[in-house]
């Protein structure tokens, strides 16, 4: 593979971090400089259009993003992508589908996001809410018992089955086969969400078998480097009325008089919310736009940052991990999230590696006792030889 020459595009954010490693890609990728220009565009069109803004927002911008949501993930239905701030609304849009029945039920997963894992957390202090967490613990080394566990509780026809495409913990991943399975394995009634977070414009995720048989969440401001204000939703198609609802859900009718009845969009927007800044769109757009110029699919996206993370294992001190006690959590990098976790003896020790690596101008971020290593396309191999090199004097310098 030729190496890809992308810095270029990401000049703003790399000036705003010199001398820095930015190993955080993960957490918060640089945005390509174009999403600079596509920002002003948003104010200059509430300038010039004021509210007729959402005009252009519902019949331009959101379809256009649709557009490349559904292209990166091999979707034919566009219009099923909702949208709102952030995944969060959207799953509690989705759990509001459920109010007024006398049970929820819902399998989920040890290793999934704060958001996802407060709320459920806290609703299963309501006596009408059952909560099955299977765990991850080890996922790593025996993949098939984390399946089994699931496919095997799925049994029990949970109303939601929540999982993640990537763990956020460790960055392994489900395979797409991997996520068939397991919705084969659901009675009609259950729910499937998939968070595919870590896993979207990361990892070549193709969900037309999936296609109307679960939810996908996603959203702007990881691998797809628009920031925030971008969360979506994919929604088989339906008849759904979740109760948590805004004016957005039914923008097409806003013309015409109120009636009694709670009228929903036919297709995703079923599930939209109200007012939203929609700045975030356009940055999407933008960005999406650039890699679709440059012929930048996520495929090659992957391959690229397979290269640095396979640069990196092989420049990688030893002396380092051994010196802080760091556990690597990654095997197979061929379907793997883009970042590399390693497990440190407590969350004490990892703090304070994590302070050491900052006094070295390394930024990466840490859940717990894990620290995680992103890859972004704003570095190359230099930058990860540079990574190991600064690793280095740290295991020197604590001997
Ligand atoms: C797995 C996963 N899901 C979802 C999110 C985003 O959640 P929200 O959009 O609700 O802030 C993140 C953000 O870090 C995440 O890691």
């Amino acid at each position: 593979m030729t190496p890809l020459d992308l810095k270029p595009h990401y000049s703003r954010f790399l000036k705003g971090h010199v001398n820095k490693l930015h190993f955080a890609a993960h957490s918060h990728h640089f945005w390509p400089d174009v999403t600079r220009d596509a920002h002003m565009e948003y104010w200059d069109d509430c300038a010039k259009s004021s509210d007729e803004k959402w005009n252009k927002i519902f019949s331009e911008v959101l379809p256009k993003t649709q557009e490349h949501i559904a292209r990166i993930l091999n979707l034919k239905h566009k219009n099923q992508i909702a949208f709102a701030p952030n995944t969060h609304e959207l799953t509690a849009r989705l759990l509001s589908l459920f109010v007024g029945r006398p049970q929820l039920s819902v399998l989920t997963t040890s290793s999934e996001f704060h958001s996802w894992r407060r709320q459920i957390l806290r609703l299963k202090e309501l006596p009408q809410v059952q909560l099955e967490v299977a765990s991850t613990e080890n996922f790593l080394t025996n993949r098939r018992e984390l399946i089994d566990h699931l496919k095997n509780s799925l049994k029990k026809s949970p109303d939601i089955f929540f999982v993640s495409q990537v763990f956020f913990d460790s960055g392994l991943a489900l395979t797409d086969d991997e996520l068939l399975e397991l919705c084969e394995a659901k009675s009609a009634s259950t729910i499937m969400v998939v968070d595919g977070y870590h896993g979207f414009a990361a990892i070549p995720t193709d969900l037309s078998k999936l296609e109307g048989r679960i939810f996908y969440l996603g959203g702007g401001y990881k691998y797809a480097q628009a920031g925030e204000g971008v969360g979506f939703m994919v929604v088989p198609h339906g008849k759904w009325r979740p109760a948590y609802t805004g004016w957005f859900a039914e923008y097409a009718q806003l013309a015409k008089p109120a009636g009694a009845e709670v009228g929903y969009a036919e297709d995703g927007m079923a599930f939209m919310g109200a007012t939203q800044d929609a700045s975030g769109f356009y940055r999407f757009n933008a960005a999406w736009d650039l890699f679709e110029k440059l012929g930048l699919t996520v495929s090659k996206i992957h391959q690229y940052i397979q290269g640095l993370q396979s640069t990196f294992l092989t420049a990688f001190p030893e002396s380092f991990a051994y010196e802080k006690g760091l556990n690597p959590l990654f095997k197979d990098l061929h379907w793997h999230g883009h970042f590399l976790t390693f497990e440190a003896l407590s969350e004490e020790s990892g703090q304070n590696i994590q302070n050491e690596l900052k006094s070295l101008g390394i930024l990466i971020d840490r859940r717990g006792k894990r620290l995680r290593f992103g890859f972004g396309l704003y570095q190359d191999k230099t930058d990860v030889l540079g990574l190991c090199e600064r690793l280095k004097t740290l295991a020197v310098k604590t001997k």
